[in-house]
């Protein structure tokens, strides 16, 4: 029989900003992983998807939770963080992802300020009313920044900023304080998220490293309290299914696959599909319903989890006939028992 059904999803969170930022490394860091280093000339090309469960989030925040009055309880069962390249040429990549995200962490490299493809993602939130944070990146770049000894729990930025000398700590606020001005001109307010009076008007910054972890446990305990504050109700987990296909790749043993990313419902192996085609639209049937163990990245080829159902928000693989043709960017619906499937298969083909 199946578990029972979870209340809410995991908000699906899309990481954005302009070239070499360190939006990689970030999750890297979080992860415990080495995606970056593998990636030609240490450019993502592709959207990724990586589940963190709510217990690593819970590990990662609890140097912050623990003294605060009120216990933050983990409502939803994680986060669904989606990576996007910063490079000029995938702005549809950056569209897509913005497209499917309830929450963005915007990285802005704090020795450049805001740049191009920063300000492009910008306007795609705005566009979308998607609400963001932003991770003030490269903080240990400050001269003579100290950072603290590698440990498997990541400093919280509290703590590494009392570690510095006044020269360090001045350099900080005056690079801080340029990016609030780059805000202000492109009509935001910003504010470093411990003096941000009201979060509703003001766009809180994060100080982080993403080499020595400093400030990661403020970025997720800010993610999630957020998603939890602004859009309880929109993380109801729903009956209807909301997926979208990222990749189509070939995998020995597999043969092809869709790559996916499910936002919203539930999806079971053996559920009849149909996708968009280069040929025509596409129906048949889910082989196997596969991903990767949560902190792992889909697009990195790792071992599998098979599942006999995916609630989201995930990053799913799916291995089925007749794959080849599919187009990635579409919309993946599946067949329900009162739907007809030449109703469906125009409803692809408008995407
Ligand atoms: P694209 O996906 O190609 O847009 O880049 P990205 O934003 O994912 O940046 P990436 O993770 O590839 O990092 C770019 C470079 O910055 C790498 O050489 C990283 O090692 C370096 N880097 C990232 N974060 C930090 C940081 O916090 N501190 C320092 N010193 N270097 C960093
Ligand atoms: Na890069
Ligand atoms: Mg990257």
């Amino acid at each position: 029989s199946e578990p029972e059904r979870p209340k809410y999803r995991a908000p699906v969170c899309c990481v954005m900003g302009h070239v070499d930022t360190g939006k990689t490394k970030l999750l890297d860091k979080i992860r415990r992983t080495n995606v970056q280093t593998g990636e030609a000339g240490g450019i993502t090309q592709q959207i990724g998807a990586t589940f963190f469960p709510a217990d690593a989030i819970e590990r990662q925040t609890d140097a912050l939770t623990r003294t605060a009055k009120k216990k933050m309880e983990m409502l939803v069962p994680g986060l669904l963080v989606i990576d996007t390249p910063g490079h000029e040429s995938f702005s549809n990549l950056r569209s897509r992802g913005s497209s499917l995200c309830d929450i963005a962490i915007v990285v802005v490299d704090l020795m450049h300020g805001i740049e191009p493809q920063c300000v492009e993602s910008l306007e795609m939130l705005r566009k979308n009313k998607t609400p963001f944070v932003v991770a003030l990146n490269k903080i240990d770049r400050c001269y003579a920044w100290k950072s603290p000894a590698d440990s498997p729990i990541y400093q919280p930025f509290k703590v590494s900023q009392k570690e510095q000398e006044q020269a360090t700590l001045n350099e900080f606020k005056a690079r801080t304080n340029d990016v609030i001005v780059q805000f202000a001109e492109l009509g935001f307010n910003a504010a470093l998220y411990y003096e941000n009076p009201d979060y509703r008007t003001h766009i809180s910054l994060i100080p982080t490293s993403a080499h020595t972890g400093e400030g990661i446990p403020d970025l997720l305990l800010m993610l999630v309290q957020l998603t939890q504050r602004m859009m309880a109700k929109q993380l109801y987990l729903q009956p209807e299914l909301e997926a979208t296909v990222l990749e189509v790749k070939a995998v020995p043993g597999l043969g092809t696959t869709i790559d996916i990313i499910l936002v919203n419902g539930s999806i079971r192996e053996g559920d009849e599909i149909v996708v968009c085609g280069m040929e025509g639209p596409i129906h048949t049937k889910i082989r196997a319903l596969l991903t990767p163990h949560p902190m792992k990245e889909l697009r990195v080829k790792t071992p599998y989890q098979h599942h006999k159902v995916v609630h989201a928000a995930q990053g799913i693989k799916i291995s089925a006939h007749n794959l080849e043709n599919a187009v990635a960017g579409t919309s993946l619906l599946v067949v329900g028992p009162d739907d007809d499937v030449e109703d469906l298969k125009e409803e692809v083909m408008e995407d």
